[in-house]
């Protein structure tokens, strides 16, 4: 996508961090957005925030873990505005903890937004975007915790490894249909992505957020990441250098490396005992 000029774009996770700087970007590019959400008061602040002109602007209530939800929400954006040629499945939340202490009702609640959410974003907007025939983009934010992993935090990385399968499936599949796809990888971007665990079904009311040395940690790591809007200006620089990849870690490189070397290693293992090196 070389011009923003003009274009439709559809964010999820719109009230807030990493989409809310995405909305931001499109608009100062000239495209007419859609900002959608769970959170109906966020969203309302932020799009206000933004002091930009209605015709360019609508917000949509939107839960992502509801294939209706996103199929209406995708409906408002054709009301809106007549067509779509950017589709960002951003929203998503954290959460952490070790086998055994997991409830699997919350496993299910973040496969369902952080996975499945991304997945009604594409069924749902695929179809219009093949409609009008003049091509569009697809940007899902995934994580660096899709491409190499930690201890304690097994439900946030099976669900980040899953929307980079995903998405690098999708763009073989969509580049026929001049649809480019991008997976958004960022490491620690200021946000509020450390509270949202607040919000899993097993949350004590009282006492929402789990507390543990983990967690501190995470919490610190955001609040002193990167500014969303410095990754906004490069997801919109990615998509018109067509990166199927889309990172901002300056350290995490190595670690990516290393597990190559593993599966390269034993890789190599498993084919000598079978006799086939
Ligand atoms: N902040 C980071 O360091 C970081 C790093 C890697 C990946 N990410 C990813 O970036 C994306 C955006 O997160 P963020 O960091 O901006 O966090 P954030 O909490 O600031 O924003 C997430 C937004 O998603 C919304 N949301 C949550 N559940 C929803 C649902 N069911 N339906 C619709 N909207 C929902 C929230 O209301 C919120 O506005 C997430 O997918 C996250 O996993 C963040």
């Amino acid at each position: 996508m070389q011009n923003f000029d003009n274009k439709v774009a559809f964010v999820t996770g719109a009230a807030s961090g990493i989409g809310l700087a995405l909305c931001k970007a499109l608009l100062n590019a000239g495209s007419k957005v859609m900002m959608a959400d769970i959170d109906a008061d966020g969203l309302e602040a932020a799009a206000k925030g933004l002091g930009v002109d209605d015709s360019r602007i609508s917000t949509i209530v939107c839960d992502v873990k509801s294939a209706e939800s996103v199929n209406a929400a995708a409906q408002a954006t054709i009301d809106a505005f007549g067509q779509v040629h950017i589709v960002m499945n951003n929203a998503g939340v954290g959460l952490g903890g070790y086998p055994g202490s997991i409830p699997l009702d919350d496993w299910r609640w973040i496969t369902d937004i952080n996975l499945l959410g991304v997945v009604y974003g594409v069924e749902a907007f695929v179809p219009l975007m093949q409609a009008h025939g003049e091509g569009g983009y697809i940007v899902n934010t995934a994580s660096m915790a899709g491409h190499i992993s930690s201890p304690g935090m097994a439900p946030y990385h099976a669900t980040k490894f899953a929307v980079v399968g995903y998405t690098e499936t999708l763009a073989q599949e969509l580049a026929p249909l001049n649809i480019g796809v991008s997976v958004l990888c960022p490491t620690w971007v200021k946000s509020n992505i450390h509270n949202t665990a607040s919000k899993r079904p097993s949350a004590d009311p009282k006492n929402p957020l789990p507390t543990s040395k983990l967690t501190e940690t995470l919490k610190n790591l955001v609040e002193n990441g990167i500014s969303p809007d410095t990754l906004a200006d490069l997801v919109l620089k990615s998509m018109q250098a067509k990166r199927l990849y889309i990172f901002n870690d300056p350290e995490a490189k190595v670690a990516i490396s290393m597990r190559h070397k593993v599966i390269s290693d034993d890789y190599d293992a498993c084919l000598s005992d079978l006799g086939l090196s």
